[in-house]
């Protein structure tokens, strides 16, 4: 078994009791399944979202709607394709109206997340938008202070930048976007 098909088989084991979780859908009464992630287990490099929205929830696929069609091209400019890195979000479900997923949220799906770190253990983690940040370090964040800063986490390089959700809605932020994504994927090749 070589490593991607190896990490693979433990993601699937660690989805596996997942699959089978109402818990957030009471809460989350749009969300219609789990959007666990995507792309090559065997990465080093590892993109954190925040949640799933309405595309994503209905293709079961992490950033696929207008956010995910910005991120796939900068990837693609940035000679990283989907299917060469891995793609997830902190919060696997859609919740309501798109709203900013819940402490309690981010809390009960973060086992997940860790987990999914875990197996992949990649060398780089770039964290899109704050929700993300703040998940994986722990206390609030303003993004625009710490985006593009290099943060040491558990031995991981992590590189927090923009949501691509915040550079449609600011387009003149976008080449930082980009800057900061080409960062992450060159630091990962290093
Ligand atoms: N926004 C996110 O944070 N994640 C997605 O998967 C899609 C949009």
């Amino acid at each position: 078994m070589n490593a991607t098909t190896h990490k693979q088989h433990l993601l699937n084991k660690l989805y596996e009791p997942y699959k089978k979780c109402k818990g957030c859908h009471f809460k989350m009464p749009l969300a219609t399944q789990i959007v666990f992630g995507e792309g090559n287990p065997d990465t080093k490099i590892l993109f954190i979202g925040e949640a799933p929205g309405r595309e994503e929830d209905l293709q079961g696929k992490p950033f696929v709607g207008r956010s995910g069609k910005l991120l796939t091209r900068i990837l693609e400019s940035a000679k990283a394709p989907r299917e060469t890195i891995f793609i997830t979000n902190v919060v696997k479900c859609r919740p309501p109206n798109n709203r900013r997923p819940l402490p309690a949220e981010i809390a009960a799906n973060k086992p997940l997340l860790i987990g999914q770190i875990k197996i992949i253990n990649p060398q780089i983690i770039c964290t899109l938008g704050s929700s993300a940040f703040e998940a994986l370090i722990g206390r609030p964040v303003k993004i625009t202070k710490e985006r593009g800063k290099p943060f040491s986490w558990n031995g991981i390089t992590v590189l927090p930048t923009y949501h691509p959700a915040y550079i449609l809605r600011n387009p003149k932020e976008l080449e930082t976007l980009v800057r900061d994504i080409n960062t992450a994927i060159n630091l990962s090749f290093k």
